[in-house]
């Protein structure tokens, strides 16, 4: 596995693989790597011939108040689990390698980002958007992989990759969770023991919503009333929001009568988790956790 920590590194061993006729995957990354991260590294595996992790967490998606500092980083164990995992060349660039001290440009995805997140944590997918369409065109990839625990992150990349004509595939990989349902997360590491045992109501909360459309609520605000109630059980320290939205458009809908994403954003301690579920009305079988 080769590393490298400056561009022309990258792009030296990606054009040396495309040369041989390798297909090059990129697994874009902000570090201490869990099963989530591994489910993107194996499905990179299963259709790229030439595998790249970037590990680098982006300060332009954090906002003043925000995690950045305590965000967990784990450089050796990240390495020694991209080896393991077969990946071939991880990029693990500085702030300096990544933006110059006057970097002016960014990009902005409109509309999409009017919702969820956006509204809670300014500026976030601009960051997010803007790291991406580097790491693109540093690591030039044929596809690119994301979890659908951001899914809103990933509906703000596929309409950057569309709009910008950018040619990389885009591939949404599930989300991973623990044995108890809680969505795998970097931030996990940030909770206690207790807080630990309280993320779980996102999960519940999930739960219950799909039980209760595919029962047959068609009522937004009576769902969401049902999940605030799980939610608050764990006396989260904020509620960002608790919504029921269109999976394309991340619209809040009105009617529950086509397939939705339902999606929370909750304050434990000092942690923000998220998680979300599509769910379809006319779908059955809803998880007993
Ligand atoms: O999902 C993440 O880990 C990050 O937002 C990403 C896509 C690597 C950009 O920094």
């Amino acid at each position: 596995m080769e590393v490298a920590r400056e561009i022309p590194g990258v792009r030296n061993a990606v054009r040396i693989a495309r040369s041989r006729g390798r297909r090059i995957g990129l697994v874009p990354t902000m570090g201490y790597l869990h099963a989530g991260h591994l489910s993107l590294i194996e499905a990179a595996r299963r259709d790229a011939t030439f595998v790249v992790v970037s590990i680098y967490v982006n300060p332009t998606q954090f906002g003043p108040q925000e995690d950045y500092a305590r965000y967990p980083r784990d450089e050796a164990g990240d390495l020694q689990k991209c080896a393991a995992a077969g990946v071939d060349l991880v990029f693990l660039p500085s702030d300096e390698e990544m933006y110059a001290p006057d970097a002016a440009t960014s990009v902005h995805v409109s509309g999409l980002t009017d919702t969820l997140c956006g509204p809670c944590r300014p500026g976030h997918f601009d960051g997010v958007a803007t790291v991406v369409a580097k790491l693109f065109n540093i690591v030039q990839p044929d596809v690119a992989y994301f979890g659908r625990k951001d899914a809103q992150q990933l509906a703000v990349i596929q309409r950057m990759t569309r709009d910008l004509n950018l040619p990389v595939q885009i591939v949404g990989c599930p989300t991973v969770r623990e044995p108890d349902g809680l969505a795998m997360s970097s931030r996990n590491a940030m909770l206690s023991a207790d807080q630990r045992r309280r993320a779980l109501v996102l999960y519940q909360a999930l739960c219950q919503a799909q039980r209760s459309i595919q029962a047959g609520q068609r009522q937004v605000q009576a769902v969401l009333e049902e999940m605030y109630h799980i939610v608050s059980q764990a006396q989260p320290t904020r509620v960002d929001y608790i919504s029921i939205v269109d999976p394309q458009t991340m619209q809040p809908v009105e009617h529950i009568d086509r397939p939705v994403l339902v999606a929370l954003a909750v304050r434990i301690g000092n942690t923000r988790l998220i998680d979300n579920l599509l769910v379809d009305p006319m779908g059955s079988a809803p998880p007993s956790r």
